[in-house]
């Protein structure tokens, strides 16, 4: 990736990754950055390293800017290899430059690296002179990891947001406006429900303290910098982490010999009737990723599957587990966010059935409160079966209209 200026003496100087669409399980159709962001001033401060199979790349465009060997500073704001496993080579690059961090950064660096590299551990407020340029710290503690944390520029109005904000996306387009709003914004909420949805109240509380900031610059860790629709981006995060529902509905299936289809796509009519956004996801063809997605801010969730061995396809068994990782309604009591959500399982069976049973009851242990009871069917959906099924999508699609409205 070419290096790019943002403002006076600060760089981008990252990588794309245009291969990569598979990412530690997140499908990324659109391929992968590391950014990494450079300030030159009387001190040279480096913020944060990339992939290590990019590190070359990091170091060819620091050194089309000035030599490495003059860096005075890395600062690491996270951990995580796609951010820290090009570290022993920068740090051996930049022989004189303080490793800066969180106490909980050091500790994962102590255990993924073993390096005895000199530290200098940050907390929120603390701050470095590099001349005419001061950078700022702020723990972000589980935005992304408990070690997290944002750097801020504030001469430059610059937020160096780490995992926040950003997007799986491969472009040679550095910043928002150089792209559709609607793509970005597609890409940013793809990455928020896939990777940072059930960090939603340690998400509320990092936006309170970037209120605080004047920021004219959101400089995340992947895909393009927020310039022009900060506000959007700011509001949407806020929106994602308040858990507020849209009226709609996601009907996720798999389906064997299409029978589950055939009432996925009833229920689907069904919603439509009702006025409610309807989704239709097929798992093992859109993948979960995109169900994810969809699922971030929809006020109810079915869910289908076919039984297979007396249990859901495992597609469907395996992205129920992840619903449940991801948290998508609030458990309540001491989590005020959201107003609940509802949800319908429903599926075909040959003899024994079981499949569309445990659907229902992890819908329920994730906290979907149920619409009614399962719908099941006996190898094909028959006319009545697929009206029923019609009638649960109509019933689902209203009452995701009047949660969302609530
Ligand atoms: Fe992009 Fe949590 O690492």
């Amino acid at each position: 990736m070419a290096t790019c200026e943002l403002a006076p003496g600060v760089y981008s100087v990252g990588a794309l990754d245009w291969s990569m669409h598979d990412f530690h399980g997140f499908e990324a159709p659109s391929g992968v950055t590391y950014n990494s962001y450079l300030i030159v001033d009387e001190k040279i401060a480096l913020i944060d390293a990339v992939k290590s199979p990019f590190v070359d790349e990091l170091l060819g465009n620091i050194a089309s800017l000035i030599d490495p060997a003059k860096i005075d500073y890395v600062v690491a704001n996270h951990a995580e290899p796609d951010h820290s496993s090009g570290l022993p080579a920068v740090m051996k690059a930049a022989p004189k430059a303080q490793l800066i961090c969180t106490k909980k950064c050091r500790m994962a660096f102590d255990n993924y690296y073993g390096e005895d590299w000199p530290y200098q551990t940050v907390k929120t407020g603390d701050t470095i002179s590099l001349g005419k340029h001061t950078v700022q710290f702020l723990a972000t503690p589980m935005v992304h990891w408990p070690d997290s944390m944002m750097t801020y520029l504030p001469n430059e109005k610059i937020l160096f947001s780490m995992d926040a904000f950003g997007q799986h996306i491969a472009t040679s387009e550095r910043f928002d406006h150089q792209l559709p709003l609607g793509l970005v914004m597609e890409e940013a909420r793809r990455y928020y429900a896939n990777i940072i949805m059930p960090l939603g109240a340690m998400v509320l509380k990092t936006l309170d303290a970037a209120s605080a900031l004047d920021i004219a610059t959101i400089a995340p860790a992947h895909g393009v910098i927020w310039q022009k629709h900060i506000g959007a981006i700011l509001e949407s995060y806020r929106k994602w982490a308040s858990l507020k529902s849209d009226p709609k509905v996601v009907v996720v299936y798999d389906s064997m010999w299409g029978s589950t289809e055939l009432m996925a796509r009833a229920i689907i009519d069904g919603v439509a009737k009702s006025g409610a956004i309807g989704r239709l996801v097929h798992l093992r063809r859109d993948g979960q990723t995109k169900a994810a997605a969809e699922m971030l801010e929809a006020a109810a969730l079915a869910v289908g599957s076919s039984t297979m061995h007396k249990r859901p396809m495992p597609e469907v068994a395996g992205f129920l587990s992840y619903v449940h990782s991801l948290a998508p309604v609030s458990p309540g009591k001491n989590d005020p966010r959201g107003k609940g959500r509802m949800g319908l399982a429903f599926g075909s069976h040959g003899w024994s059935g079981g499949g569309a049973k445990w659907v229902e009851q992890e819908l329920s242990q994730v906290g979907y409160q149920l619409s009614q009871d399962v719908i099941c069917c006996v190898y094909r959906p028959d006319q009545s079966t697929l009206e029923q099924c019609r009638q649960a999508g109509a019933e689902l699609g209203k009452k995701a209209c009047e949660l969302a409205n609530e």
